[in-house]
């Protein structure tokens, strides 16, 4: 129990005490950039614009009611055009401001428009795309194709805790977070607001899934080691936030 109360420490707000501390961004140490950067040579893939075509429930108050965490899907694969919209409403950059730093707006509120995160999808059955790991340009809605393994979904179920039915969906989703984008600003304040942020990240999923006939399901228990390990993240400067799979419902 003790341990559980030391834990708590992290629930709570530390502005008050940001007053006194000289964050980087206050020793104006350069801003972290925005998104990843590309290393040479990566394949580039185009996604369809994201558009209102796919959605089958406008309703809002549906949609609200409706949700649910879903994990068993339909064998039948996901459109491109599916995903595109899916990536859109959870991360797209609509909006880039400021001169000398710059702060992103997207679908899904951040503290400070931080937007600490990066998308990696792991593909398994959709359509235009090869099985494989991605990773989503939220700046120009695209996608970066960066690898492929052998027992791919062995490798999903032992990341996310032996939760097979992860790693038989279409695609996963993994959210990772560079703590740095929010600490810059934020110091001691910033792993709250992560954790805050991220769910801002899922509920959009679930919301977008359920207007397009889809499901999904937030993952919080995953094994960090081995899904940061999988992405080929460093585990300090970046590493697995939270996850969660994807499918069309089985009965639309
Ligand atoms: C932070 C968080 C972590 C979760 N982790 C898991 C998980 O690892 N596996 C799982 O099957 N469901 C997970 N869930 C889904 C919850 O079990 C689910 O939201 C809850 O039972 C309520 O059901 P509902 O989403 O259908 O309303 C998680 C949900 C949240 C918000």
């Amino acid at each position: 129990m003790d341990n559980t109360k030391e834990q708590r420490h992290l629930l709570k707000a530390k502005f008050t005490l940001l007053a006194d501390i000289e964050t980087d961004q206050k020793k104006r140490m350069p801003q972290p950039l925005i998104q990843k950067v590309l290393e040479e040579g990566t394949e580039i893939i185009n996604l369809p614009e994201a558009t209102k075509d796919v959605v089958i429930k406008n309703d809002i108050f549906n949609c609200l009611m409706d949700r649910q965490s879903v994990r068993t899907y339909s064998e039948e694969a996901l459109t491109l055009e599916q995903l595109s919209f899916l990536l859109w409403t959870t991360q797209k950059v609509k909006k880039v401001v400021g001169k000398v730093n710059f702060a992103t707006f997207r679908p899904a509120a951040s503290g400070g428009a931080r937007h600490p995160f990066e998308t990696y999808l792991v593909v398994n059955n959709v359509e235009g795309l090869n099985k494989g790991v991605y990773r989503y340009l939220a700046i120009e809605h695209k996608l970066v194709y960066l690898f492929s393994e052998g027992n791919m979904e062995e490798k999903i179920a032992e990341a996310t805790s032996g939760q097979k039915f992860i790693a038989t969906a279409p695609v996963v989703f993994f959210w990772s977070c560079i703590p740095y984008r929010s600490e810059w600003r934020y110091d001691i304040a910033a792993a709250k607001t992560i954790l805050q942020d991220s769910g801002h990240l899922c509920q959009n999923l679930y919301l977008a899934c359920e207007a397009i006939g889809c499901g999904t399901v937030a993952i919080g228990d995953y094994h960090q080691e081995i899904a940061d390990k999988f992405l080929r993240l460093d585990g300090e400067e970046e590493f697995v936030v939270y996850a969660a799979p994807v499918g069309k419902l089985k009965e639309v």
